[in-house]
């Protein structure tokens, strides 16, 4: 926008240099002869002057003329008023183009989110990140005595796979819940309460040795809080929902006040933006 503004700035200053500014290019001496005197004159003639003219009555007519420093000041104005445009002009494009060139290294640096993992499912199997190759997956950390927050992101993110398995052309999600309080979170309790919502979700629990892995690769904070009376605790942990490509990668994030559109919308571009190994170069 700024170099447009410019670019015209400098047609329009040398539109007017052009229409009123002959003298700054086309100063020459020329030999005129005095209609008066009948001698020839030396004088400096530009296109927009003509020194000395005859009228009807036969006097001369003198008109005018502007003082041939003004023209050498006016002609070394336009020069530098054009090396100035010139140089800023060139420095913004320049300034432009790094711009873009830092932009793009900055969306080619790899997210570190994510990573090799190991842990188990719901049914007591050894899984590993190894085993969702090829599948878009919606990961989300939470803990099942979670009393509202984790059953509400758990409901939308359900929401959103059917909301993407009724969409066309796009590719089944596997959404995904992994404990964060693996002391109570069982295989079995994480089956049960994954059963109410849907049996389509992945549920992942296991040692902390294995969950403290996969959690320090997606950045995951979580922190037990204290235990009351009835050995009940809150586990705070953050709510953020991931998406993860075919390949593992990160691809998106979602925090909880996205709604099921908003993520499902996002999770589709996401998916037709993306292209595979095999066509990449
Ligand atoms: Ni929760």
């Amino acid at each position: 926008m700024e170099l447009n503004i410019l670019r015209r700035m400098c047609t329009r200053y040398f539109q007017v240099v052009k229409s009123h500014g002959h003298f700054s290019i086309q100063v020459n001496l020329q030999q005129r002869r005095n209609p008066l005197l009948g001698i020839p004159v030396r004088c400096l003639s530009t296109s927009n002057v003509c020194h000395e003219q005859t009228g009807r009555t036969g006097k001369t007519n003198r008109r005018f003329q502007l003082p041939r420093q003004v023209e050498i000041f006016l002609f070394v104005f336009s020069v530098v008023g054009f090396g100035y445009s010139y140089y800023y002009i060139q420095k913004k494009i320049r300034e432009k183009q790094l711009e873009l060139v830092k932009q793009s290294a900055v969306e080619e640096q790899p997210v570190l989110i994510g990573g090799d993992w190991e842990l188990v499912n719901q049914d007591g199997k050894l899984v590993s990140n190894k085993d969702f190759v090829g599948k878009w997956c919606i990961v989300y950390f939470g803990f099942t005595h979670c009393p509202d927050i984790c059953p509400d992101e758990i409901e939308k993110i359900i929401e959103v796979t059917d909301i993407l398995e009724r969409t066309p052309g796009m590719p089944k999600m596997i959404p995904m819940f992994v404990t964060v309080d693996p002391d109570r979170d069982s295989p079995e309790i994480v089956k049960q309460y994954l059963e109410e919502f849907s049996p389509k979700m992945v549920g992942l629990t296991g040692t902390w040795d294995q969950l403290k892995v996969i959690l320090r690769e997606f950045k995951v904070y979580f922190s037990k809080g204290p235990v009351d009376e009835d050995g009940d605790y809150i586990v705070d942990h953050s709510i953020i929902t991931f998406l993860m490509d075919p390949e593992g990668r990160y691809a998106a994030h979602f925090p909880r006040s996205k709604t099921n559109i908003d993520i499902a919308t996002a999770i589709e571009k996401k998916v037709k933006l993306y292209k595979p190994p095999s066509s990449r170069h």
